[in-house]
């Protein structure tokens, strides 16, 4: 004996109920639980991101030089956290001027050694901003091979050291590091 479909059938207000047990309310639970999870997947992606640094910020902290095209003698000038940064190629000739100099008769001791990253010792980084009142000093200039502030007569060597004039401190090494052989990271 088959059963008889009008048991089936929604009576008074009651629901109907499809083949697989499930009713008309269950469907419509589920299909509003699936866009509130797509909702919240939504909203949930820019609320993620805006924990992460922004790039930006990242950008002024650090910042990538490809070096592979600077001559030796020559000084590629960047910038960052809003300051020039000299990078310069030295020749041999310039190493060795560095290192011939009694550090003790420095105003502001130091060795080029002290300055340079070993095994990478032709290449000189510092800021471009002179320790005296913050002009920017010549590239190639002065009296001893290094930079020539105009403004008041300051003169480094190829170290970035203070030799002669009335800047105080050598020019500041920033922090930097070698990516690879063509690229330093700055920062
Ligand atoms: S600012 Fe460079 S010598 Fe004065």
């Amino acid at each position: 004996m088959g059963i008889d479909e009008n048991l089936l059938r929604p009576k008074g207000g009651a629901e109907k109920i499809n083949e697989d047990g499930s009713t008309r309310r269950d469907f419509l639970t589920l299909t509003a639980s699936c866009v509130a999870a797509a909702g919240a997947a939504v909203v949930g992606v820019p609320f993620v991101s805006s924990l992460n640094p922004d790039q930006g910020v990242l950008a002024v902290g650090s910042t990538e030089v490809n070096v592979k095209n600077i001559q030796e003698g020559h000084t590629l000038t960047t910038t960052w956290r809003g300051k020039p940064v000299f990078i310069r190629h030295r020749t041999k000739a310039e190493i060795e001027s560095a290192r011939s100099v009694d550090v003790t008769t420095l105003r502001d001791p130091e060795k080029d050694e002290d300055r340079v990253k070993g095994g990478k010792e032709e290449w000189l980084v510092a800021v471009g901003v002179c320790t005296h009142l913050g002009c920017v000093p010549i590239s190639g200039k002065g009296e001893f091979g290094g930079w020539f502030c105009p403004c008041h007569g300051s003169h480094y060597d190829t170290s970035g050291r203070i030799r002669k004039g009335p800047a105080p401190k050598n020019l500041q090494v920033p922090d930097y590091t070698f990516i690879n052989d063509d690229t330093i990271k700055i920062g």
